[in-house]
């Protein structure tokens, strides 16, 4: 839907925002030595074509003791950073959108990386998140964070950012000033007390780079530990008046990046309450995703929406967004997969277009067999299977060519639409709905299994048959028991089993950490998980794995792990101690097991004649990002012949 309200300009301080459409603080990862490398400038200058308002460059700190040892975080406070600096607020300025730069002190949170220092903290207050409790700072310390503060948002300025924002969200050093939790004592017995840091930096920053826009951001929840709960921040709000703008989001470290599990922004219903506490201008973000709920926060008396991951899977969001294209977006599907990980640099799981430095798209390697017959005339096109990897591959080759998907089953989305089936897991589904959107001009042949006598008539053939999920010897010939693509559309052929075992093949992964949410939701009394390794669900992304196991918190879950399936017949499952080899058998009405998936077998589909690319699963079952990549990868080859 497009917003008229989204497309509004607003005025902050002496600054026009042409939008109400703000990228909150993210980094490329493309830093060095805790400067900023080429890579970085180009990422933000691709950031701003995309049409947003303003861009709020995050991961830039302001002292050595939240410098992690990989040097990947922008060191705001060092002088030698400043053309790094302009580079990235000249690509950000030159596309039209205003440039922000986020400035943090970690304080007692390390990020879970080996630091160079030691964390500090108000008081001395153990993070939920650290094995140690930080050392208190002392009077002249504090005075020192301050002028760190100052110093680096004189560079900042300096290097062309005409806004600077302080995190004080998230529970890291400025919020754990703000919370009662982590900072008490006689001279922290108020608000206005606690808030005093704020005041002391805001007004040391104002002072040095005059005609600054300065803006704070702040998060509820976490109440318990450094950060506020809604109350707290309402009464927090007002003190916040002398800024430019507050940036509220939600969350601490391990929650601030929600993952699929939320699937309506979590301020939406908050958001009245904030603006009747502050009459300061208000960007409210955390999982916006559609025109409709940004449309939704800017009529409750949110003056901007903020944005990060679904800049991070489509640039050109805010543009698509703003002038009604919203089912052309590349949607975010919030996996938090790739972009959590800065393996080496910020990446996105279906966005094939973000590269590491020096590469033009992701790199992918997929199979091609035959011989290469470069051309640039339209092509008859064959994609087999309709899973991430045909999909992406056919929905690029579509507007250029002639192109034939063909799916064996009746709807299209293989692994995807198994993905998005499993509980707390429908983010997957935005990925379907936008092929299902984009699959212009291309012929689709659903419930038809191609056979190699059809595919000799086309020139290119792509197969992307996917993979099959196969049980372990141990367990054949029972009926109790069910490989986890099974429970696809949920838990219904778990439905009246009491105890419900679920068999991890080690590695953590969603398949046996989304059935043990099947069987909850299909009502067992019991689940229980064996898994080989030490723990469960290790393999799922830091944040989701946090989200996911607060889910179960209070559940009837029991997890073995070190454990290893020795048998299974109906009725039961035996399983032994890989350390000790002792043996148990436990009674289990079902039985699920994440298998091993195996590719399709395509072989007898790859014709002699034309020329042959296998992608995906079909190769080697992995991630949805390498099936996304091997089929850009491959349309891509081909856009290039056709001059497409
Ligand atoms: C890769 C990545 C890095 C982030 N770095 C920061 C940061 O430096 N500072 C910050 O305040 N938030 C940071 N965030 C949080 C985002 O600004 C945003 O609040 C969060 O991703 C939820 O919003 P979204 O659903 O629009 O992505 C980061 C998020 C991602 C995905
Ligand atoms: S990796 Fe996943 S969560 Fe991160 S931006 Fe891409 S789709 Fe969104």
């Amino acid at each position: 839907m497009t917003s008229p309200r989204a497309a509004r300009p607003l005025q902050l301080g002496p600054l026009r925002l042409a939008n109400r459409l703000v990228g909150t603080a993210h980094a490329s990862g493309a830093v060095a030595g805790g400067v900023p490398s080429p890579g970085d400038a180009d990422y933000w200058r691709r950031r701003a074509a995309g049409g947003a308002a303003m861009l709020i460059v995050g991961g830039t700190v302001v002292s050595p003791n939240s410098v992690n040892r990989n040097g990947n975080i922008t060191e705001a406070w060092r002088p030698e950073i400043v053309a790094g600096l302009e580079a990235r607020a000249r690509a950000i300025t030159e596309e039209g959108a205003v440039a922000a730069c986020q400035l943090v002190h970690l304080g007692r949170e390390t990020l879970g990386a080996e630091l160079w220092s030691h964390p500090v903290g108000p008081t001395v207050v153990r993070s939920p998140r650290e094995p140690t409790r930080p050392r208190a700072l002392g009077p002249a310390e504090v005075d020192g964070i301050v002028d760190a503060f100052r110093t680096s948002a004189v560079h900042a300025w300096s290097a062309g950012f005409p806004v600077v924002e302080l995190h004080a969200a998230h529970g890291y050093l400025l919020a754990q000033f703000l919370s009662p939790v982590t900072n008490f004592g006689p001279d922290a017995t108020t608000v206005s007390q606690r808030v005093r840091i704020l005041d002391r930096i805001a007004a040391a920053v104002r002072d040095a780079c005059p005609g600054l826009v300065l803006g704070v951001r702040v998060s509820a929840e976490g109440g318990e530990e450094a950060g506020l709960g809604m109350d707290g921040l309402c009464e927090l709000l007002p003190y916040l008046s002398g800024f430019d703008y507050v940036n509220v989001t939600v969350g601490v470290r391990t929650t601030y990046v929600r993952d699929m599990a939320v699937t309506d922004p979590p301020l939406l219903d908050a958001v009245g309450r904030l603006r009747a506490a502050t009459a300061t201008p208000l960007l409210v973000s955390q999982s916006f995703r559609t025109g409709a709920s940004i449309d939704t926060a800017l009529r409750s008396g949110a003056d901007l929406v903020g944005v990060a991951r679904p800049l991070i899977a489509d640039p050109h969001f805010p543009r698509k967004m703003l002038t009604g294209r919203e089912s052309s977006i590349r949607p975010c599907v919030s996996c938090n997969e790739d972009c959590r990980a800065f393996d080496p640099v910020l990446l996105c799981s279906v966005n094939p277009e973000l590269a590491p430095p020096g590469e033009s798209a992701r790199p992918a390697y997929p199979l091609t067999l035959g011989p290469t017959r470069r051309s640039t005339d339209r092509r008859r096109i064959a994609v087999v299977g309709a899973g991430p990897a045909g999909l992406e591959c056919a929905t690029r080759l579509g507007p250029d060519h002639d192109v034939t998907l063909f799916e064996g089953r009746d709807r299209i989305g293989g692994q995807l639409a198994i993905a998005a089936g499993a509980p707390h897991r429908s983010g997957w589904r935005r990925l379907l709905d936008y092929y299902s959107d984009n699959l212009s001009g291309v012929t689709i042949r659903l419930g038809h299994r191609v056979s190699a006598a059809e595919l000799e008539g086309f020139d290119d053939v792509v197969l992307a048959v996917g993979a099959e999920e196969t049980l372990p010897r141990e367990a054949a010939g029972t009926t109790s028991l069910l490989t986890s693509q099974a429970l696809a559309g949920g838990g219904e052929p778990l439905r009246g089993a009491g105890h419900v075992v679920v068999v991890d093949d080690g590695f953590g992964l969603w398949p046996a950490a989304s059935s043990v949410e099947a069987a909850l939701a299909a009502g067992a009394d019991l689940v229980t998980v064996l898994t080989p390794a030490a723990a469960f669900a290790s393999g799922l992304p830091a944040e989701g794995r946090v989200q996911y196991l607060r889910r179960l918190s209070g559940q009837p879950v029991d997890v073995r792990v070190l454990s290893s399936i020795v048998s299974v017949s109906d009725g039961s499952v035996e399983f032994e101690s890989t350390l000790s080899g002792a043996r148990t058998r436990l009674h289990a009405d079902r039985v699920v097991v994440a298998g091993e998936r195996r590719p399709a077998d395509w072989s007898l589909l790859a014709p002699d004649n034309p020329r042959v690319h296998v992608i995906g699963d079909a190769l080697v079952p992995r991630k949805v990002a390498h099936a996304v990549a091997e089929g850009h990868a491959v349309a891509r080859e081909y856009l290039l012949t056709a001059g497409g």
